[in-house]
């Protein structure tokens, strides 16, 4: 049985160089390795979810990797239909090389997820500290990733990005679960190979890292996340919801602005009242213990993330 396979292309080689200017014959014949030929295409995409989650869980999680690979779909497409984007500037620079922004939204959408599981059963049982969303297993299991009760009752659909005045400079984009499965995927080393990393995490920061280096804005988690979630909004609404960004302060705090990055006159109108809630968001990401919307993950460092970073 070995040397069939062989033998057959040998054959099917060999009566093509006999006879090279009949294509016809050679695709007529049905084992010739020409007919049989079929381009690469994906075929092991799908990040399995372990036995431990039950029926809602698991619809929960198949419908958050689909608004994952959605968010991450209508990325690619938009690079690739729009090459000199002011959003793609505003969030990756104005030197920034797309190429590896398309590369990791592929690798999300596209690649292989090998053994990675998403499971619902607590094995460290890390879920039971307060806020915590789910985590990655760490060196307990590199490609698993836990997810907590807690974030199959707080975690919106992509559907609703934009709704209960959601503001993207401000809130928490892991509040969406596409978005939160996109953070907990680009730490899986086997789909993104340690290449992610957390450079700069407020939207202030993240604006900042793209003036001034795109190399690093490319390869940003945060980056990544809040460029996918803005283009993805302003499919669903015009001027999609980018709210009110805080000034970059260099002394480590930030200070609510009465400018805004959006073009909404809706998000202008409401600078003023919004000031004191971002000055209180600020506040509560200073100390950890008491962020509103927590959303904790280990690093391959043993660093654990929690807030809105
Ligand atoms: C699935 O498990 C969660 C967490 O234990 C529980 O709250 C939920 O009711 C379960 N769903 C079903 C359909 O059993
Ligand atoms: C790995 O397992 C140990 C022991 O159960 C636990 O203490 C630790 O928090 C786990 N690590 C992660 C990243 O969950
Ligand atoms: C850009 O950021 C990376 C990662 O932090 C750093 O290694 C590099 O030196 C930075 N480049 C510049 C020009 O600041
Ligand atoms: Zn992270």
């Amino acid at each position: 049985m070995h040397l069939t396979l062989p033998f057959v292309a040998l054959l099917s080689a060999t009566s093509a160089l006999a006879a090279p200017f009949s294509f016809l014959s050679a695709r007529d014949h049905t084992s010739s390795a020409y007919s049989s030929f079929a381009p690469e295409s994906s075929i092991d995409a799908d990040w399995r979810i372990h036995e431990s989650c039950n029926g809602t869980q698991r619809a929960q999680l198949s419908s958050g990797i689909s608004d994952m690979k959605k968010l991450g779909l209508n990325s690619i497409h938009y690079i690739l239909n729009h090459p000199n984007s002011e959003f793609f500037t505003t969030y990756f620079g104005a030197s920034a090389d797309p190429a590896p922004v398309l590369g990791y939204f592929m690798q999300l959408v596209y690649g292989d997820k090998g053994d990675a599981l998403l499971r619902c059963d607590n094995p460290d049982n890390n879920c039971r500290l307060p806020e915590w969303n789910g985590h990655w297993r760490g060196n307990n299991a590199t490609a698993e990733t836990v997810i907590c009760d807690l974030s199959f009752f707080s975690r919106r659909p992509l559907e609703a990005l934009c709704g209960k005045g959601f503001q993207l400079a401000q809130d928490n984009p892991s509040v969406y679960f596409g978005a939160d499965l996109m953070h907990r995927a680009m730490h899986v080393p086997e789909f993104m190979h340690e290449k992610i990393h957390h450079y700069s995490d407020s939207y202030e920061d993240v604006l900042e890292l793209a003036k001034t280096n795109s190399s690093a804005a490319v390869s940003n988690q945060h980056s990544l996340q809040y460029f996918a979630l803005d283009v993805y909004s302003r499919k669903l609404t015009k001027w999609g919801c980018v709210g009110e960004v805080d000034e970059v302060d260099h002394s480590g705090h930030a200070h609510a602005s009465t400018s805004s990055s959006s073009s909404s006159s809706a998000t202008a109108s409401a600078a003023s009242s919004t000031s004191a809630s971002a000055a209180q968001q600020s506040a509560a990401a200073a100390t950890p213990t008491q962020a509103a919307s927590a959303d904790c993950h280990t690093h391959a460092d043993g660093s654990v993330h929690c807030g809105t970073h």
